[in-house]
């Protein structure tokens, strides 16, 4: 019988994949321990600022959430993007890949099908998150009524590294061998009011297929976009690559992106469990990223090899 395996990005995967272990040691299917795991890091406001409520907000101090899931042995999935007052939104990806026919809902849509399904509405604002949000923000600190910030100018400005952690992504693989995914972010801090990266999205945040393997994305959204990146690697899989030679494609491939634009690559990183049960991960430079591997009933981290430009 295939032993039971989570890989969840940054170390508040830690807390991810022990709760996604206790699932599966319970015999859970992969995608509900998935989600289980990304659903604890949205539970967990000391750990993370960047996953759930209390994570920091838009230019307009607005905190919009993202997640997907998808199931590695149907191909279903489910996602939703810029939703608010939703305290879990991976499940409530769940709810869109359960009890509709559709895979992506956004917005103020995406909240009242919630209110529909019974999910209440929350604040999710911490006093840590607005004090931070006012800091970086003195102007409508001091001048109240003052215009917005400026438009952010991209990926330039964006610090993801091992200290500013982005989303949680969480692949597991059952004791029936089935592979799942879950990640949910409040994306970017900062970012632009409407702005969604990479997390909603099927086959760039999260891509999971029990004939090839299963991964993720994590850092600027845009840059994973662009490239497809988890679906990327997955295919890489179903070629024959290793999940760690899939990654570290998939960073190359980031690499020549920015390249061919002229720009200094963005930090993201890639994870990937393949059907057998290997692991890997690759980051491009200066990510510094690092990631929760469990199995065995028992989680470490792992520090992820860094794919510089030109290589
Ligand atoms: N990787 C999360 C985001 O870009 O929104």
């Amino acid at each position: 019988m295939p032993d039971p395996i989570v890989i969840a990005t940054w170390p508040f995967g830690k807390v991810a994949a022990e709760a996604a272990l206790k699932s599966l040691a319970n015999g859970d299917p992969a995608l509900d321990a998935a989600i289980a795991g990304a659903q604890a890091v949205e539970d967990d406001y000391s750990c993370r600022t960047s996953v759930g409520f209390g994570s920091l907000p838009d230019r307009l101090g607005r905190l919009t959430l993202d997640a997907c899931v998808m199931d590695g042995k149907t191909l279903a999935c489910g996602a939703v993007a810029g939703v608010e007052h939703i305290k879990h939104p991976v499940a409530l990806a769940r709810r869109v890949m359960d009890r509709t026919t559709h895979v992506l809902l956004v917005g103020e849509a995406a909240k009242w099908f919630a209110l529909q399904q019974g999910f209440p509405l929350e604040v999710p604002y911490t006093s840590d998150a607005i004090k931070e949000w006012l800091e970086k923000h003195p102007d409508l600190k001091q001048r109240p009524g003052a215009n917005p910030p400026a438009p952010c100018d991209g990926a330039s400005e964006i610090n993801i590294d091992a200290d500013h952690h982005d989303t949680v992504t969480v692949l597991t693989r059952d004791a029936k061998g089935s592979l799942g995914g879950a990640c949910t972010t409040s994306g970017l801090a900062y970012k632009l009011p409407g702005r969604v990266g990479d997390s909603p999205i099927i086959g760039a945040g999260l891509y999971a297929d029990d004939l090839a393997g299963a991964a993720g994305g994590t850092g600027v959204g845009e840059e994973i976009i662009r490239i497809a990146g988890s679906s990327y690697v997955v295919e890489l899989m179903r070629g024959g690559r290793s999940p760690q030679e899939a990654c570290v494609r998939a960073c190359e491939r980031v690499n020549a992106s920015a390249g061919r634009r002229g720009v200094h690559p963005a930090r993201v990183a890639f994870l990937a469990l393949d059907p057998k049960g290997n692991v890997g991960a690759a980051c491009t430079a200066k990510t510094n990223f690092q990631y929760a591997v469990g199995r065995g009933g028992k989680v470490e981290l792992v520090q992820a090899k860094e794919i510089a430009a030109g290589m």
